[in-house]
C-alpha cells in the first residue's frame, strides 16, 4: 500500500488503528463500535448518519424482518457455488462493495484500501466518483473488476475526458447515481459542523468547472432559488452518458418500476435498486420493498442489484429471494475500513459470504438459480 503518499490524511484517531483482528468481531455489526471508537465526531457522523430523523436508515435495516425463510431439507447440495455472471464475467459471489465517497476520511488509505481487499477477496469494488483517491492509482492495484459511479457533471469537457481516463485505467461499468440531485438534510453531520480536512477531497473532479450555486437571500427559496437544479441530472443525462461510452450503464437509486423500465429504454443495461442507504429523503420507501415490483418490470435479462441494510447473509439471501441479481454493502464495509483497514473490508467480505453459504444451504439452494420466492414467508 502506498501509505507513504497518503499518510496526510487528517482523521484524527482517537485509538489506533487495529493491527489485527479482535475474535469477538464474529459479524459484520461489530466493526461499529470499533469505528466509532476510532473516528472523529465529524467522519463519524459523516459515515454513519443519515437523512434527518434516521427513520430510512432504521427502516432499511429493519425491512428485512419483515420476513421469514422456509428451509427446504434433504437436497443434495453437492457441487454448490454461488457464482454469477455480470455484465460477461465471472463473479464468485454476488456481494458488492457499494460506492462511499472520501473515504480517506475512513482510513489514511482510503479507496486503495478497499480495492486492495476487494481485490484479495475477488469482489467487485464501486468506486464513488467522490473517491479521495485518484482512479488510475486504483485500477493499477486491482486484481478484479472496478465499476465506477457518476454524478452527473454540468462540465461536459471534463466529464469525457475523466470518461476516457475511466475506460483506459479499465473500468469496466458506469454506475450513474440518480437519487441524489440535491444532499439530504442530515442532522447528524449539521450538529458536527461537518466538514472536509485537508488531504481529503475528490480528486478526481480536479478541474472541472463547478456551476455558482448561492443560497438565496433570506426570505427567497432555498433551494429552488439557488441555481443547484439548473444542473442536477436528468434523462438526457442517462441518453448521454450511455451514448458516451461503450461500458455498460446502470442506474443507481431508482425505486419506480416505471423509472426502471424507462431507464433500460434509455440504454441503462443495469438497475440498482437503492434509497442511498436512507441518506438523502427521510420517509423515503425501502429498496427492499420495491425490489419484487422492479424486477418483473424491467423483465429477468436485465441485472437488478439493491443496496441498503444489508448487516448479515440471510439479508443477501432474503434480496435475493426478492429477485435481486446481486447486492452491494455501504456502511458495513466502511465501519471495517475505519477499525482495520483493507483486514478489516476482507473480513466483512469474509462474514457475509460464509453467512450466505450457510444461509443457502440450510435453506436447501446449492446455487443462485436455486433461490427464489418460495423461500420466503411474511413474518
Ligand atoms: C454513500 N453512498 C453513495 N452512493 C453513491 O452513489 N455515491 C457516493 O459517493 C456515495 N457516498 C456515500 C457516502 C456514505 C458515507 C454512505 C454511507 C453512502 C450510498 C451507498 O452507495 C449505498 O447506496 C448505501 O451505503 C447502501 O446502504 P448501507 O449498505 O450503507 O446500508
Ligand atoms: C453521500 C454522497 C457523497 O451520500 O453521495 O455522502
Amino acid at each position: 500500500m502506498p501509505r507513504a503518499i497518503l499518510s496526510d490524511a487528517m482523521t484524527q484517531y482517537r485509538q489506533p488503528l487495529l493491527t489485527q483482528i479482535p475474535a469477538e468481531i464474529v459479524a459484520v455489526r461489530d466493526y461499529e463500535r470499533y469505528a466509532q471508537a476510532r473516528l472523529d465526531d465529524n467522519a463519524w457522523a459523516y459515515f454513519s448518519g443519515g437523512a434527518a430523523d434516521e427513520r430510512a436508515l432504521q427502516r432499511n435495516i429493519a425491512a428485512f424482518q419483515r420476513y421469514e425463510l422456509l428451509p427446504a431439507v434433504l437436497n443434495d447440495l453437492r457441487g454448490g457455488n454461488t457464482s454469477l455472471n455480470l455484465f460477461g464475467r465471472e463473479r464468485p459471489y454476488p456481494i458488492l462493495l457499494a460506492p462511499v465517497a472520501y473515504q480517506r476520511l475512513a482510513h489514511p488509505d482510503g479507496e486503495a484500501a478497499t480495492v486492495l481487499a476487494a481485490s484479495a477477496m475477488q469482489a467487485t469494488a464501486v468506486v464513488s466518483m467522490q473517491s479521495s483517491c485518484d482512479v488510475q492509482m486504483l485500477a493499477q492495484q486491482a486484481h478484479e473488476p472496478l465499476w465506477f459511479q457518476w454524478y452527473w457533471q454540468a462540465d461536459q469537457a471534463a466529464s469525457q475526458d475523466l470518461l476516457r481516463r475511466i475506460e483506459a485505467a479499465g473500468f469496466e461499468a458506469i454506475v450513474l447515481t440518480a437519487d441524489a440531485p440535491v444532499n439530504g438534510i442530515r442532522n447528524r453531520e449539521q450538529r458536527a459542523g461537518f466538514f472536509l480536512p485537508s488531504g481529503v477531497e475528490a480528486v478526481n473532479l480536479r478541474g472541472f468547472v463547478q456551476p455558482s450555486v448561492a443560497p438565496g437571500e433570506p426570505g427567497t427559496s432555498p433551494v429552488f432559488g439557488s441555481g443547484l437544479l439548473h444542473s442536477a441530472a436528468t434523462w438526457d443525462a442517462l441518453a448521454w452518458l450511455a451514448s458516451n461510452t461503450s461500458l455498460p450503464v446502470l442506474v443507481k437509486g431508482v425505486l419506480r418500476p416505471q423509472d426502471a423500465v424507462k431507464a433500460v429504454s434509455l440504454g441503462a443495461q443495469g438497475i440498482i435498486v437503492s434509497n442511498h442507504g436512507g441518506r438523502t429523503l427521510d420517509a423515503i420507501t425501502t429498496p427492499l420493498r420495491m425490489l419484487p415490483e422492479i424486477t418483473d418490470a424491467v423483465g429477468h435479462n436485465v441485472p437488478v442489484l439493491m443496496d441498503g441494510g444489508i448487516r448479515r447473509g440471510t439479508d443477501i439471501l432474503i434480496a435475493l429471494a426478492l429477485g435481486a441479481t446481486a447486492v452491494l454493502v455501504g456502511r458495513p464495509y466502511i465501519f471495517a475500513l475505519a477499525a482495520a483497514g483493507a483486514a478489516g473490508v476482507a473480513h466483512v467480505l469474509h462474514i457475509l459470504r460464509t453467512e450466505l453459504e450457510v444461509a443457502m444451504a440450510l435453506c436447501g439452494c446449492a446455487t443462485l438459480a436455486d433461490i427464489g420466492p418460495d423461500l420466503l414467508l411474511e413474518a
